[in-house]
Formats: C-alpha cells, structure tokens, sequence
C-alpha cells in the first residue's frame, strides 16, 4: 500500500520459497494454489500495517502480466472483485514497468529519463525510460533471463533454490578468475545471451565429476557470476552511452545481487553517470512497486474495466 506514489505504508510479501524449493524451481500449479489461499490475509495483513481500511483506499492496483498467467489471475480477480465491491478505481500494472518504478519509491529525486536493467527470474531486458509513461526495451535477453541462469547453475551445483542469492554469498569466498566462462557475443549488441554460459558451468562440473576430481564451488560460483554480471554491466553501460542517458538505473530480483549492484556502482562513477537501484527487499517481487506504478496511473486517469485478464506475456510499452 502506497500514499503519494511513493510512500510505502506496507509491502505485505508471503514467500513461496519454502514451498517450491523441493523442486528446485517454482510449480506454476502450487504457486497459483497458494496465492488463492494467502491472499485474503495478506490484503488484510496489509491494511493492518497501513492502519487503514478498505473504504480510505482511492484504487485497487494489479499486476495482470507478464507472468505465470494462474498466479497472475488470482491477483487480478481479487483485485477485480474488490474494486467492484467498493466501486473504486481498478489499476493494471505491468510487471516489468513496477519492478523499474521501485526505483522511483528508493529514489524520490529521479526523474525520467533514465536507462534500466531489469534482470529478474523471467526476464532481462534493457529499457529506456523516456518518461513515467513512455518505456522502450533496447536490448533482451533471446533465450534464458539471468536469474534463470543463476538458479539453474545453483541446482547444478546443489546449493537449492532460489540459486541467485546463494550464489551471492558463496561467491564472495571464491575466485573469480578460477575459470573463465564464456561471455557471449550478440549480433545485436544490446541483446542477451545466457544459456551459453549456463551450460559451460554445467558441461564444466558434470566433466570433473565424471573424472572423479572434487572441486571449489565457491571458484565456479564467483566465476559465473564474474561472467554474468559483466555481460549485464557492459551492455547496460553501452546502451547509456547510444542513448546519450546520464543516468543508470537497476531493477529486478539480480538487481539484489551485491556483484552486480557494485559493478554497476563502480563503473557509473567512472563514466560520471548517475546510479539508482532500489534496497534488496524492493528489487525482488513485492506489492510496493506495483502501487507505484498504480498511483501514476491513477493521476493520469488510466482505468483497467471489468474485462482486465491475465496475461502471461504482455509489451512495455
Ligand atoms: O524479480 P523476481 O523476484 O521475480 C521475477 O519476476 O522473476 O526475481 C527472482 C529472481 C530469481 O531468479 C532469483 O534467483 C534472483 O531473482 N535473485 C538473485 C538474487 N536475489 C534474487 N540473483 C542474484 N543475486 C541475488 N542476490
Ligand atoms: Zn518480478
């Protein structure tokens, strides 16, 4: 729940992790199930934290997309259903457009226009941000997201799930410079390729274990991330300088990542740009950024109708 855009008075989050982690992976059938189950309590969870009720609240604002489309309808209907019942304003936010504007909740200086990574579990896209309404995606990911990578390498290396933030912190012991993983080439030069480097990491551990020769997960952790964040890094970087954007801003569940968030720190510094990104708790999925996006929407008179669905892939712009 958001006031003024930007003043966060709760960010009611029930994880999932617990839930999915025996598969190593989210189960689109178990994530949608939860939610039908937690979402009462957690809308009442977040009224409580806000001191608020239902009738004190202006619009109801979802996410319908992109995403895992059951997960997503629960939102939307609830949504639907509360906006109906109250007859207040019904808001549809894009996942990705919310995960920049976190930005915006961390930041209450920065202005459009800026240049964005947005790295999660589902995408990674490079989006120029011309103004709070007006988004376009310059570079994308042609095959895996980079949080998949990273909770792919993860399984592999048996650390469980969610693989990005373990792979975080078992890096810090290792050497990044153990082993050199491939960074790929493009033919578009702002686009992403990660499954290349996936597999090397895989290939590389199944062939020593296939030889029976134990090695440092810490070394391949902090390798692969060596590997990955300076791809993300380099091509953000580039994208600012075509751009001509003085400002650099990351978003996302990897924009968590303290490998990723200081290259990006130091490499801003030395090209004299601006850097932005949200606290760790705003990068990854929440209601807060959502709002976000919700509330500008509101100002601008951008209502969503009793027809809003889900939709598992849906444009920025
Ligand atoms: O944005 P998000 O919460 O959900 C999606 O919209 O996908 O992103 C989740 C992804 C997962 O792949 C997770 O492993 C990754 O973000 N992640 C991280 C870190 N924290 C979360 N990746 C690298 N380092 C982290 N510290
Ligand atoms: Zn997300």
């Amino acid at each position: 729940m958001v006031e003024n855009g930007c003043q966060v008075l709760s960010n009611v989050i029930n994880s999932q992790i617990e839930l999915h982690k025996r598969y190593g992976g989210v189960v689109p059938e178990l994530a949608s199930r939860c939610h039908i189950e937690v979402i009462d309590d957690v809308i009442d969870e977040a009224l409580a934290q806000a001191n608020t009720t239902l009738d004190e609240i202006d619009a109801i604002a979802v996410t319908n997309g992109p995403g895992l489309v059951g997960a997503l309808l629960v939102g939307v209907s609830a949504a639907k259903a509360l906006a109906f019942a109250l007859k207040k304003p019904l808001l549809a936010v894009h996942h990705i457009r919310a995960h920049i504007m976190a930005n915006l909740i961390a930041h209450h200086t920065l202005k459009p226009p800026f240049v964005c990574l947005v790295a999660s579990g589902g995408h990674s896209h490079i989006v120029l941000v011309k103004s709070i309404s007006d988004f376009e995606v310059v570079g994308r990911t042609c095959d895996d997201a980079a949080g998949e990578a990273y909770d792919k390498v993860a399984r592999v290396l048996g650390l469980g799930y969610p693989g990005g933030p373990l792979i975080d912190t078992l890096a810090k012991q290792g050497n990044a410079e153990a082993v050199h993983f491939p960074r790929v080439k493009m033919p578009c030069e702002l686009d992403f390729s990660f499954s290349g480097v996936k597999t090397a990491v895989i290939n590389y551990i199944h062939k020593l274990e296939q030889a029976g020769i134990s090695y440092n997960k810490a070394d391949i952790a902090a390798s692969f991330q060596a590997a990955v964040v300076s791809v993300l890094c380099e091509k953000t970087m580039r994208a600012a300088q075509r751009y001509d954007m003085k400002k650099v801003a990351l978003a996302g569940g990897v924009a968590a990542n303290s490998a990723l968030r200081s290259a990006f720190e130091s490499e801003c510094a030395k090209r004299g740009l601006s850097f932005f990104v949200p606290p760790p708790q705003l990068c990854t999925d929440n209601a807060a950024m959502v709002a976000c996006v919700g509330y500008y929407a509101y100002k601008a008179g951008c209502f969503a109708d009793m027809t809003l669905n889900a939709q598992a892939s849906l444009d920025i712009g």
